[in-house]
């Protein structure tokens, strides 16, 4: 949902600022820009094509203050006039990321005044109204508040101004934003990747914050507008942690760390011998003796592991679980219960419904609140009474994928904890389960080796317009997240269904082009769901069965069936996933889309 990057420094910014942007390409891509202040005026470049565009377009500008921005458009088309930065009567230059929604009113109002709007962004109001404040004789720094008590709505901003080249001034509210640190020299960027090779140290910016950053130092002040004192964190990223490296995508590469992934997310819990309610934070034991249900919340890709969850916490811990997606939940007149866990569950901890969710439901009298997240620092985790931190590294590919099957490792967890304060998981089933937890890396290791294989399959898809996807139980909501990766990044429309729903509808679309894939797991429901594979062959379907070792399902004419090495229990359905990854993958790759960049999508979704 846009990124921004702004720089001070007493070195040419430009470079600086355009790596940025490429590292937050992810955030949004419809088009880019930068600004910067040089001799007493603005020069802005912008371009809607990719960032590496924008390069090619700025090797001949140079200043020692700058912004720069990658849009995802919400207001207005992806065009060279909507792109950012924009400016005002080329005195004031201004990058925004999130949604002004007084911006009608407020472009009325300024038209009134005088401004020539040339934009159909939302943003050009924030440009018009410092520059109203500005040209009064404010500093720039006042000139901003003043039009932060304006703006109804959310924002990251950084702002500059052609006759001060000394501030660059930022604010936030709904938006993240952070602040690098250097020496002598100050950076902003949405996200810390941005900033990594400049500077390690940073700042989280709280909600509300404005800064007012200069070359030697800089001040915040609160969303009261105090002074205040922000600590200064060392990031533990590493800068080859969001490069390609070997790989030729990053949702490849992605793929391939879920191994490790997943063995950082469970490092803690697999170096001990027993489970305890400690992982998710002090005050969990307490949390969770206390709650009579479980509420998951979250969006996309996240929202299928809180289904996945609901199985688990369901069977497993004998809690009553429901799962919602967030942006319905926080619009929905429901019966609040404060005896309920409120889990949200998200990679970025930004996405603007699932945090809105969180604060609906806290707003009901519902505070026992568990973050299960990807990134420290995040809106969501300090939102929350309880955390816990899947330990995925960056994920850069658009589509969601080792952020995913860590996530469910988290779940399992909670699942897990919860059933022993229950007392429904012994001493021998605790031991089982956390032997099959330190297994799990090798077991997704193995899974990988059917790459060649996929690959080979994949082909056959790559002319096709529409797939189904089947599961039943815990498997149904990786059908889904196997169905949504196809979606994403192929482009080819993509249904799951629950199989034992086949006949209630979809079955009347199976026909030779109409490519069937189905999740079939050696549990309970297996016979169920040969039943309903067979609904689709004598149909005519081609089917595609990730079945597991023991299934004893064979390929035969119109059936291909492709053998996991092993049955992972309860477990399963992280195994079920990167198949159905790869499959995505690899019919992304034949149909020639940009895989880390689908079109029209973006990574975190900081707007409703
Ligand atoms: C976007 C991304 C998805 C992701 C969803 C929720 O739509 O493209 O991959 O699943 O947001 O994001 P979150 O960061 O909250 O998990």
């Amino acid at each position: 949902m846009c990124g921004i990057v702004g720089a001070i420094a007493q070195r040419n910014v430009v470079p600086i600022l355009l790596e940025g942007l490429r590292r937050l390409e992810y955030r949004g891509y419809d088009s880019a820009g930068v600004a910067v202040v040089k001799d007493g005026k603005l020069e802005r470049v912008r371009s809607t094509g990719r960032v590496a565009e924008l390069f090619e377009k700025s090797v001949d500008t140079q200043g020692l203050l700058g912004i720069a921005h990658t849009r995802w458009a919400t207001h207005g088309v992806p065009s060279i006039r909507n792109a950012h930065p924009h400016l005002s009567r080329e005195q004031i230059a201004v990058v925004h990321n999130g949604i002004i929604e007084n911006y009608e009113e407020l472009r009325v109002q300024l038209t009134a005044q005088g401004y020539e709007f040339t934009s159909d962004t939302d943003t050009e109001v924030i440009a018009h109204l410092v520059h109203s404040h500005y040209a009064l004789g404010n500093t720039l720094l006042d000139a901003v508040l003043a039009t932060l008590g304006e703006l109804v709505g959310a924002y990251a901003i950084g702002v500059i101004a052609a006759d001060d080249p000394d501030h660059l001034i930022c604010a936030r509210k709904g938006s993240p934003l952070l602040l690098g640190v250097g020496v002598q020299e100050h950076f902003i960027a949405s996200d810390m990747s941005a900033l990594l090779p400049v500077t390690q140290r940073v700042i989280y910016l709280e909600e509300g914050d404005v800064a007012e950053i200069g070359l030697m130092g800089y001040r915040i002040f609160d969303s009261n507008r105090n002074l205040v004192e922000r600590a200064i964190h060392t990031s533990e990223l590493s800068n080859e942690s969001v490069e390609l490296g070997e790989y030729r995508h990053f949702m490849q590469k992605e793929i391939y760390e879920q191994p490790q992934a997943v063995a950082n997310t469970l490092e803690a819990v697999c170096n001990s011998q027993s489970l305890i309610p400690g992982i998710f934070g002090a005050e969990a034991a307490a949390i969770f003796a206390d709650i009579e249900s479980v509420l998951i919340l979250a969006c996309g890709t996240s929202s299928h592991a809180g289904m996945v969850a609901r199985y688990w916490i369901e069977e497993i811990a004998g809690v009553p679980c429901s799962v919602e997606i967030a942006s319905e939940y926080r619009y929905r007149v429901s019966v609040p219960n404060p005896k309920t866990l409120v889990v949200t569950i998200s990679q970025s901890g930004e996405t603007a419904d699932t945090l809105a969710a969180l604060n609906y439901a806290k707003s009901t009298g519902m505070d026992k609140t568990l973050s299960i997240c990807n990134v420290p620092e995040s809106a969501l985790i300090r939102n929350s009474k309880l955390r816990f931190l899947t330990r995925a590294g960056p994920e850069i590919g658009v589509a969601s994928t080792k952020a995913f099957t860590t996530q469910l490792a988290a779940l399992f967890l909670l699942t897990l904890v919860l059933a022993k304060q229950r007392g429904r998981l012994d001493h021998a089933a605790e031991q089982r389960h956390l032997h099959e937890l330190r297994h799990l890396p090798s077991a997704i290791q193995a899974v990988l080796r059917l790459e060649p294989a996929i690959a080979k399959l994949a082909e056959r898809f790559a002319d096709k317009h529409n797939a189904l996807f089947l599961g039943r139980g815990l498997h149904y909501p990786i059908a889904m997240e196997g169905a949504l990766k196809l979606k994403e990044i192929s482009y080819i429309h993509a249904e799951a269904y629950a199989a034992g729903e086949l006949k209630h509808g979809p079955l009347a679309l199976v026909d030779k082009d109409m490519p069937v894939v189905a999740v079939a797991p050696n549990d309970a429901l297996l016979e169920k769901l040969k039943s309903n594979l067979q609904e689709v062959k004598a149909r005519g379907g081609e089917l595609y069965v990730f079945a597991d070792a023991e299934t004893r399902f064979e390929s035969t004419e119109g059936i291909h069936v492709m053998q996991m090495p092993e049955h992972a229990g309860y477990l399963s359905p992280i195994l079920h996933t990167i198949p159905l990854q790869l499959l995505s993958y690899y019919v992304a790759l034949q149909k020639g889309t940009d895989v880390d960049k689908p079109r029209n999508l973006a990574k975190s979704v900081t707007v409703e």
